[in-house]
């Protein structure tokens, strides 16, 4: 038996229920997998509300860590005992035990805790996708500005970091000046507080009036329009997410009007899968963390109980860096 946090319907924070659930053995191609801790990302809350359609009940969780505790046929990459960690589809993170499949489930490095883990699988595969392969025409090089909104949440605060490891100009906006600070300390070389200025007129006054060459906008609704306009001719809009509600529709032709732009809606599980570029990218991501390249911040620790506080949190803003559900 395991604890697990489950919904019957979508809705708000308290549509989650904790529930015991049975755990059995894994199939082929599966594990079962014992948690030492579960990462908190956005997707949980649009699986919640219904954004993203969910069949019911449903577990909710995307990212985790903890001990493989048996493994199905047919798979090699683990064995019982090993320490891993997973950005992995389908839902069902937050709960004690679980069995899942294998292919996205990783072998943790020694020198990376389980808490770390669970904090940085799903954000740091991301950060790694978005600045190392949804790129502008003839790449990104040193010295290149970008933008990246939301730059002290989860993924905002590890690209901040990669970034600058990267050689780039990351310009990080977000929604308080202690935001922006904490954005700046881990490696933003500007930022804007969006909640106050203009990031489109602060975008053109950094880049002396030229653009940018990618935007990576999480936040949507609120910033797609501006993004557009912060972009030089031929830019990338390289939209991921929504936290402030989805993107209105929008006529091509505007994207001509504005600069021969191109726009991309990209998803780490496109990028991940198959097994082989999933380990290929965690590769990478276990690297600039190991070397202290990229420090993982976990700011918000909650045990799995008080799930409903931390949804909350992720919802109103008042999370920075990773938050972490403890068991
Ligand atoms: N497509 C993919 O592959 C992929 C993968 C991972 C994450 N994502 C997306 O990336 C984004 C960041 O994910 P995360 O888990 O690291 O979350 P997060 O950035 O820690 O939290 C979301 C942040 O978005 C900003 N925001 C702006 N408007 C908001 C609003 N109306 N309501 C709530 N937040 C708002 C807030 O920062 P400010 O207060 O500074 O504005 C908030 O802290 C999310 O949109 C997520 O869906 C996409």
């Amino acid at each position: 038996m395991s604890k697990a946090v489950q919904i019957r319907q979508h809705g708000g924070a308290e549509q989650m229920e904790i529930v015991d659930v049975q755990v059995g053995d894994p199939g082929p191609g599966e594990i079962r997998i014992r948690h030492k801790a579960i990462g908190l990302n956005f997707i949980d809350v649009y699986q919640r509300s219904g954004l993203y359609p969910m069949a019911m009940p449903l577990t909710l969780g995307m990212e985790g860590s903890g001990v493989v505790e048996a493994v199905g046929p047919g798979v090699t990459h683990l064995k019982a005992g090993d320490r891993a960690a997973y950005a992995s589809h389908p839902p069902g993170s937050y709960s004690e035990l679980r069995v899942m499949p294998a292919k996205n489930v990783c072998r943790l490095p020694d020198a990376i805790s389980f808490e770390t883990g669970a904090a940085m699988m799903l954000k740091g595969l991301t950060a790694q996708y978005l600045l190392k392969r949804t790129l502008p025409q003839g790449g990104l090089q040193a010295g290149d500005y970008v933008l990246f909104h939301a730059a002290a949440g989860g993924v905002g605060l590890i690209a901040c970091q990669w970034a600058k490891a990267l050689g780039l100009q990351l310009i990080g906006t977000a929604g308080s000046e202690e935001k922006c600070q904490l954005a700046k300390s881990l490696g933003a070389a500007h930022v804007i507080n969006y909640a106050k200025e203009d990031f489109k007129a602060r975008v053109m006054e950094i880049t002396g009036g030229q653009g940018v060459k990618v935007v990576y906008d999480s936040v949507g609704k609120d910033t797609w329009d501006k993004s557009l306009d912060c972009l030089r001719p031929f830019g990338l809009m390289a939209s991921f997410g929504n936290s402030s509600g989805a993107p209105a529709p929008f006529a091509p032709g505007i994207l001509g009007v504005k600069g021969s732009l191109y726009v991309t809606r990209q998803t780490l599980f496109t990028h991940i899968a198959t097994r082989e570029a999933n380990q290929q990218m965690a590769d990478d991501l276990f690297e600039v963390v190991t070397s202290g390249k990229v420090q993982i911040r976990i700011d918000q620790r909650f045990p799995l109980a008080q799930v409903r506080e931390a949804h909350q949190a992720l919802e109103a803003r008042k999370t920075t860096g990773s938050t972490i559900l403890t068991l």
